[in-house]
């Protein structure tokens, strides 16, 4: 898989992420990449409601890592303030990478080696003009 997809609004990164659902299966780690802003969280949302979460998911930041319960967990991680997997585990969030149950979503994933290499799936966010921005997802 390797598409890149135009999203003018927040809304159609949410779909971006809604779309992205049915193709997620147990184990998968899905990286987001992009500046501050850019819609890593906005695309997840959309993610979670296509997983059937009913909870409102709101950014992690200072939890580092937040689970939601839909047709398989969410585990949902931000990784901006962390720099080593040390650190990862300090915080117990290593357990959520594979073999975790549940699909492990991760903004700010270079933050710590190795997990972009070992994403299924990798979401790059780039800001253009206006409110756009461009989504390049590839599968691994
Ligand atoms: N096309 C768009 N796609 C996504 N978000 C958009 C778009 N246009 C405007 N926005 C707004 O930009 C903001 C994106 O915030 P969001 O928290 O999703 O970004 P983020 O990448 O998770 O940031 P951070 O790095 O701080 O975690 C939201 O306020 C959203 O409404
Ligand atoms: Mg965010």
């Amino acid at each position: 898989m390797n598409k890149t997809i135009i999203a003018r609004t927040a809304a159609e990164m949410e779909e971006i992420g809604a779309n992205l659902a049915p193709t997620i299966a147990d184990g998968m780690v899905v990286s987001l990449i992009g500046p501050l802003g850019s819609g890593k969280t906005t695309l997840i949302k959309g993610l979670a409601r296509g997983l059937l979460v009913t909870d409102i998911v709101v950014s992690p930041s200072y939890l580092l890592a937040r689970e939601y319960q839909g047709r398989i967990p969410l585990h949902h991680i931000d990784a901006y303030r962390v720099t080593t997997l040390g650190e990862l585990a300090e915080v117990g969030l290593d357990e959520l990478l594979p073999p975790t149950s549940g699909v492990t979503a991760v903004e700010w994933p270079s933050r710590v080696e190795g997990i972009v290499d070992l994403s299924d799936i990798i979401i790059k966010i780039e800001l253009l003009d206006d409110q756009a921005r461009r989504v390049q997802i590839s599968g691994n």
